[in-house]
């Protein structure tokens, strides 16, 4: 959905107006709204909706949000979504948002970038694979967002800038694994990089072999398709800061020979979303000319089971000289970062933070709406915590503890790939860190956060963009 912030709009052309408001009412009101109100028994309730037949606009919608004191960034992203989706199916195609209020915690700007990000993605679908002509061919919504006291005209260049990278990102998770492999992400990767101008550089198998990537080699072992390592690497003249963004880009984890159960399998043709969530920052950041050098980097392959493909009871030496015993060869996102992450140290950035659906632990700890984060930079986690507060992408600090490294002790190397089933997610980070020479890291795990398993209030199912929000905000506050 195209999204424009304005200050004023004029309701005659707009089809469908949606006012969110909370209990007690707002200080100032359209008149149509007022009326509307006076009219009726509406008074904000979360679970109220009202909608009457307004003249000018031609339709008027009020979406109740609770108690004044309660609103939240969540609330009203419900909110937005439920106004996006009724404005879909009644096939409205000028609609407009009224939102009274600022968010907790935040100020105009802040507020009106929230919601018009969150009604940019309202009426999002993928429906690249739907034959059926209704579906292909559904009206584009424009959208107004109205806000009086914002800065609009630069917040609806933002808002449209980190709406398109969003959209890349879940259109990328949600393409299906036959037609998003290894090849198809680095091209998509090269595609993007062109239209925002922006230096990308893709190594192939020989390549990769070259450098000694010992880990992503392994993985790829069991698949037909050739593995791929791509470096984006966006530079301004300006920037004093280097920051490199490492992805996970499994285009498939069947597990491979420790293979997984066939129920939601098919889900793991999420397991890229890392490496798309890093194409997406590029993207994003190239389009809001962010003053901070920024390399975006990924490894991909597929993780599937053959007479060829790696096994348990293997040693690999990965890139940086260590060894690792594989004991589970479902634990295959840690042995391809790990060769990322240190060519990304390699480089040596100001920061890393790398980006993956890394451990069904994780979900278990933080649920699918809070990503991990792991670090040992106490200044860099507060940032990160802050960002995702603001930016509903929220991320929750679990600790890197150096002691967990005794759960991957290995007899015969220096390390295991897996520790086991308690603290998972922990372990996990803890062999991450093997592969990183950087003052400051942070890995975040989205295996939770990446893609919906079905549709909820704020997001349609699939493909989230988690990754993308949080890290804008944090590299425009360095
Ligand atoms: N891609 C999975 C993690 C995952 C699980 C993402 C569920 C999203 C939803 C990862 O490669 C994996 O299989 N991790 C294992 C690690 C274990 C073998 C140590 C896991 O979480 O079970
Ligand atoms: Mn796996
Ligand atoms: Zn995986």
């Amino acid at each position: 959905m195209q999204v424009d912030i304005v200050r004023d709009v004029k309701f005659q052309k707009i089809d469908h107006l949606f006012v969110l408001l909370a209990e007690g009412g707002a200080d100032e009101l359209p008149e149509v709204v007022t009326k509307a109100l006076a009219d009726s028994k509406f008074q904000g309730r979360g679970d109220e909706a009202l909608t009457v037949l307004a003249g000018q606009p031609r339709k008027l919608t009020l979406i109740g949000l609770g108690k004044r004191g309660d609103l939240s960034h969540r609330g009203v992203r419900a909110a937005i979504t439920s106004a996006g989706r009724t404005a879909k199916k009644q096939r409205d195609t000028k609609i407009a948002v009224l939102f009274p209020y600022a968010l907790p915690n935040m100020d105009d700007d802040a507020t009106a970038l929230a919601v018009a990000d969150a009604l940019a993605q309202s009426d999002y679908k993928y429906s690249a694979f739907l034959t059926k002509k209704e579906e292909r061919e559904r009206p584009s919504i424009h959208a107004t967002l109205i806000a009086p006291n914002a800065n609009a005209k630069k917040l609806t260049a933002e808002t449209n800038a980190l709406a398109s990278a969003v959209r890349t990102v879940r259109d990328l998770g949600n393409a299906p694994c036959n037609v998003m492999t290894p090849q198809a992400l680095a091209d998509r990767a090269v595609e993007v990089c062109k239209e925002v101008g922006v230096k990308c550089t893709v190594y192939g198998k020989k390549e990769i072999e070259r450098m000694k990537m010992g880990g992503l080699l392994a993985v790829n072992r069991g698949s037909v398709l050739d593995p791929r390592f791509v470096v984006m690497e966006y530079a301004p003249k300006k920037a004093k800061k280097h920051v490199a963004l490492v992805g996970k880009g499994i285009t498939f984890d069947s597990g491979g020979i420790s293979i997984k159960p066939a129920e939601k399998m098919e889900e793991m043709k999420f397991d890229m979303c890392g490496a798309a969530a890093v194409i997406g920052i590029i993207e994003a950041v190239a389009k809001l000319e962010i003053p901070v050098k920024v390399t975006g980097i990924f490894a991909t392959t597929e993780n599937l089971p053959s007479g060829s493909a790696y096994k348990p009871g293997e040693i690999i030496t990965m890139m940086n000289g260590k060894t690792v015993e594989i004991v589970n060869t479902d634990a295959e996102g840690r042995m391809i970062l790990g060769d990322a992450l240190h060519y990304a140290s390699n480089l040596k950035p100001d920061h890393i933070l790398d980006y993956a659906t890394l451990t069904g632990a994780c979900v278990v700890a933080l649920g699918s709406e809070t990503a991990g984060l792991f670090t040992d930079d106490d200044e860099l986690a507060r940032k990160l915590i802050q960002s995702g507060e603001k930016t509903g992408d929220r991320v929750w600090r679990l600790p890197v503890w150096n002691d967990y490294r005794d759960l991957i002790r290995s007899e015969w190397a220096d390390m295991k790939n897996s520790g086991g089933r308690w603290g998972g997610a922990i372990t996990a980070a803890v062999f991450l860190k093997e592969f990183v020479d950087c003052p400051s890291w942070a890995h975040l795990d989205i295996a939770g956060t990446a893609y919906a398993e079905s549709e909820t209030a704020r997001e349609a199912r699939g493909a989230t963009g988690a990754g993308v929000r949080v890290t804008i905000d944090f590299l425009r506050s360095l």
